[in-house]
């Protein structure tokens, strides 16, 4: 990933390794400080665009060679498509484009000149400085890889990124805001790549601790004694069928701030299956590999926490992430098992491999009693939302209206979607129990909706946001810019833009 992304001036030495010309379609003219560099290169980038033909499509890129001595060496032209259609998410994918572009050519420094054509002319100037982060998140987060290969890796792609810009507070704003959502969604990336041998559950609450640790968070773990001891039925039900123990992290960022200050605390509960191999139910052999991301909402969580607290957020923001591994063995739950939740409410396991709403129901009723405003709950938690929404929106889904349309919201402004599926009571009707209070699973129809419906029997009354990232935690390829073939990352920047607006919030 790229680390070092910075801004100065607009001024040319000649020095450049390649300057980066986004240019929009219908605004083939180059002005200003464009048309400056132009001028050193002795009209070589205008004349380009005509000769060529170049039509800025969106991300399209055309390198340029040059040998004046006040000229850089080249300079890149980058389509930024018609400037009325850029989306945070276009936003993102072209600088991811412009990265990689970068990256395969072996560039080692680039400059990036962004003038008014490109923060905004006046009139879409706030809302384009808002998502201006996004072309930086997308730039950085394309230089992303993760490899395990033996042998020595080669060190490639860019180092030094700098920003021509004379817009010092917008400008200056965005690469800060760009390099941390990309630094802490990098950081689910890692987590969700490495293999599940590796990263356990008693590793993931290590991960929490150091984390905890860099940003000042009060870091909690329970193991097997404490989860006992709290008749935590379900976390213990699932952890059952593994030989690793299970950890139930909290973090807390901000403690006490919402009874001295009035501002708005949350829960974000995260789903922690280190590996789910479905347990007795087990899983047929494809993409099985996959479900070592199984814990993505965990590390989402605890990401987004410390993301939260490099922003500074004025927030108290309470984390629980609930730490299992899913296998089956002699002792593992079966079907057919009922177990006692923490609440007290029991569930018939109808598949051990709908474990997920099973350690989220202790895990919710456990953020109950922090009396928070509102819980918010990310999950790797559906197959079927991946039917239903496919692999770049999320599913949301909650008890409250107002705080479900600030989650989707709040999605817009990011390159991460999220799309309301509706519980209906009928839903809740499918998962009442036999001879149990509820079941776990009731067949395909519905499924993301009525795995959402239990958990929603678990919080109360508190306003509560489910997100079902089943669909979005894993790329099955490279073909998104600023993704590489793997985990994504997603629900960091999603998450962020949440809690601002629960932040931005009149506090009671
Ligand atoms: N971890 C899975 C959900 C999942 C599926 C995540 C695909 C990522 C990609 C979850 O625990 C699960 O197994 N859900 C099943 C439940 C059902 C078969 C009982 C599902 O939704 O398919
Ligand atoms: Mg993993
Ligand atoms: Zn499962």
């Amino acid at each position: 990933m790229i680390k070092s992304i910075s801004r100065k001036p607009v001024e040319f030495t000649g020095n450049e390794d390649i300057v980066v010309i986004p240019l929009f379609e219908g605004r083939r003219e180059l002005k200003g400080p464009a048309k400056k560099l132009d001028v050193l290169c002795r009209s070589g980038v205008s004349s380009y665009i005509k000769t060529t033909n170049f039509k800025p499509k969106l991300g399209k890129t055309a390198i340029i060679g040059f040998t004046q001595p006040k000229a850089p060496n080249h300079v890149m032209l980058l389509g930024m498509g018609k400037a009325s259609r850029l989306t945070p998410e276009t936003l993102t994918a072209v600088g991811g484009n412009a990265s990689r572009a970068l990256k395969s050519r072996g560039f080692k420094s680039c400059h990036i000149l962004l003038d008014e054509s490109f923060t905004g002319e006046q009139s879409e100037r706030s809302e384009r400085s808002e998502s201006l982060y996004s072309f930086f998140k997308g730039f950085a987060l394309a230089h992303y890889t993760f490899s395990l290969k033996s042998g020595r890796a080669g060190v490639s792609g860019l180092r030094k990124v700098t920003v021509m810009s004379n817009d010092t507070g917008t400008v200056d704003a965005a690469i800060k805001k760009g390099k941390i959502i990309a630094e802490y969604t990098g950081i689910v990336r890692d987590l969700v790549n490495r293999p599940a041998d590796d990263v356990t559950p008693v590793m993931m609450a290590e991960e929490a601790k150091s984390l905890a640790a860099d940003h000042g968070l009060e870091y909690r773990a329970m193991g097997l004694k404490q989860i006992e001891k709290l008749k935590m039925g379900a976390v213990l039900a699932v952890a059952r069928g593994s030989r690793r123990e299970p950890r139930f992290v909290s973090l807390h960022y901000n403690k006490g701030l919402a009874a001295r200050n009035g501002v708005p605390k949350v829960c974000l509960v995260g789903k922690g299956v280190t590996f789910d191999s479905g347990g007795i139910s087990i899983k047929p052999w494809q993409a099985m590999n996959e479900m070592k991301g199984d814990m993505a909402g965990a590390a989402v969580v605890m990401s987004v926490i410390g993301a939260a607290a490099k922003f500074e957020l004025p927030i108290e923001i309470i984390g629980l992430l609930p730490c299992v591994e899913n296998m089956p063995d002699g002792i593992a739950i079966k079907p057919g098992d009922v177990i006692t939740t923490y609440s007290g409410k029991t569930i018939e396991i109808i598949s051990t491999d709908a474990e997920g709403r099973l350690i989220l129901s202790d895990a919710l009723a456990y953020a109950n009693e922090f009396k928070p405003d509102v819980i918010v709950d990310i999950a790797t938690l559906t197959g079927a939302v991946i039917i239903a929404l496919g692999t770049r929106i999320a599913g949301a889904l909650g008890n409250s209206q107002d705080e479900v349309d600030r989650l989707v919201t709040a999605s817009r402004a990011t390159g991460e979607s999220a799309w309301q599926l509706p519980i209906d009571d009928s839903f809740k009707e499918m998962i009442k129990g036999d001879i149990s209070d509820y079941k776990n699973f009731s067949g395909r129809d519905g499924s993301t909706i009525t795995a959402a419906a239990l958990l929603g029997e678990f919080v109360g009354s508190t306003p509560w946001v489910h997100v079902d990232i089943a669909g979005t935690f894993w790329a099955q390829n490279a073909k998104v810019p600023y993704q590489s073939k793997g985990a994504t990352g997603f629900g960091v920047d999603l998450m962020i833009a949440y809690l601002e607006s629960l932040a931005a919030k009149k506090t009671k």
